[in-house]
Order: structure tokens, then C-alpha cells, then sequence
């Protein structure tokens, strides 16, 4: 899929007030600075649509962008941020499960994992919670750049066997490097199947 048209429509702190959902829309998540903000920008191309920042908890806001006139990616808040205040954070948790438990639109949830990292109790925990509430996701794999391919393979071996201690099977996965754009064009063509399904349901 190529991405000819990206643009920012709205940003809320309630799921209730966010565009019409009669669009596909898919939205990304993960801890803060893994690379959510970044990996939109590169998938569409555009340097300043999604804010970026070297400080964790830039994005504060569920923030919408239309895409080719046609679907929605969306831009969330990082979890795990320790560093935010207490009452800031349950603002958040709030804010993120609302919209993820009621949002019907919403087709699949992008869970951004740094490459470099283990399994963390944060991520586990929260893509239980996915699970257990049906919410679809896949994992995607950020800043693979940042180690050499020997590395990477040995990482993601870890992360996987930690895993497979509490999952049945790794879910879905993407490798990703938004500076290489490493992985992207799979991921575009993985939203566009994605995409037809929801047509096709739409019409039916
Ligand atoms: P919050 O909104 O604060 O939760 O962060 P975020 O997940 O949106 O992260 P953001 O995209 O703002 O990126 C955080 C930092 O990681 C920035 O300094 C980015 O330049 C850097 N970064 C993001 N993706 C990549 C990548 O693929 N490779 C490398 N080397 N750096 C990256
Ligand atoms: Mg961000």
C-alpha cells in the first residue's frame, strides 16, 4: 500500500468524543519512547505529523490521522513511565482502556516492543489484558537499527522463550526500524489485507 495522503484530525482525552467509527482504524501503543510516534511518521512518511521527543511521555493525547481519505491510525500515550506523577498515570490507564475496550472500530492494536529488550511484566501484563478482553494486537518489534543482526536474533530468541512461559505461541510479529525503515512496507501491506477484511464486512 502506498500512503499518498496523511493528516492530523483530532487529538482527545475521551474515546467518546474521537471521529466517526465507520472507518478501520489501527492504533499504537507500547512503553514510552519505543518508538510509537516515530514508527507513524515513517510509515506515512512525514517527518512532523506525530510528535517526537528523546523524553519519554511526549505523547499525552489519543491523537488521530487520516489516511488516504479512507482509514485511521492512531497515535496513544506510552505506558510504564515511571517517572509520572501517580494521579497522572491512573488519568491515562483510564483514558487508554476505555478507548481500547470501546472503540469498535478499532481492527488491530500495534504493541511496540523494543527489540533490545527482554519480556517486560509491563508488556506481559498488558497484552494479557488484551487477551483476556479480545482485543486483537500485534507485536511490533521497534529500533532493530540500534543492534547488529547476531544481536537482534539472540534478543528476540530471549523474548521469545520468556513468552512461551506464560502464551501458547508468540502472537504475530513485525521487526521494525523506523530510521531504517526496516519492516515497513510489511506492516502497510499487512494493514491494507487487513483493510479489504473490513470492507468486505462492511459490505456484507
Ligand atoms: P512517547 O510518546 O513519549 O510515549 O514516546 P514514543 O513511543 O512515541 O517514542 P518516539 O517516537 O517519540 O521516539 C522516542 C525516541 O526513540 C526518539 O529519540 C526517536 O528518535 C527514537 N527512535 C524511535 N524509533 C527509532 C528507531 O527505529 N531507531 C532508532 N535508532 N531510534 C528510534
Ligand atoms: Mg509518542
Amino acid at each position: 500500500m502506498i500512503i499518498k495522503k496523511a493528516s492530523f484530525v483530532i487529538s482527545n482525552t475521551n474515546y467518546k468524543l474521537c471521529p466517526n467509527d465507520n472507518k478501520a482504524e489501527y492504533a499504537f501503543i507500547g512503553r514510552s519512547n519505543v518508538g510509537k510516534s516515530s514508527l507513524i511518521n515513517a510509515l506515512t512518511n512525514n517527518k512532523s505529523l506525530a510528535k517526537i521527543s528523546g523524553k519519554p511521555g511526549k505523547t499525552q493525547l489519543i491523537n488521530h490521522f487520516l489516511i488516504n481519505e479512507d482509514w485511521f491510525m492512531v497515535d496513544l500515550p506510552g505506558y510504564g513511565y515511571a517517572k509520572t506523577s501517580k494521579v497522572l498515570r491512573a488519568k491515562f490507564h483510564k483514558m487508554i482502556n476505555d478507548y481500547l475496550l470501546n472503540r469498535k472500530n478499532l481492527i488491530c492494536l500495534f504493541v511496540l516492543i523494543d527489540s533490545r529488550h527482554d519480556l517486560q511484566a509491563v508488556d506481559n501484563e498488558f497484552m494479557q489484558f488484551l487477551a483476556e478482553n479480545n482485543i486483537p494486537f500485534t507485536i511490533v518489534f521497534t529500533k532493530t537499527d540500534k543492534q547488529g543482526r547476531s544481536t537482534l536474533a539472540k534478543n528476540f530468541n530471549k523474548f521469545k522463550a520468556t513468552m512461551l512461559n506464560d502464551w501458547e505461541s508468540l502472537p504475530k510479529y513485525f521487526m521494525t526500524s523506523s530510521i531504517k525503515r526496516t519492516g515497513l512496507k510489511e506492516l502497510l501491506d499487512y494493514i491494507s489485507a487487513l483493510n479489504k477484511d473490513f470492507k468486505t464486512n462492511q459490505e456484507s
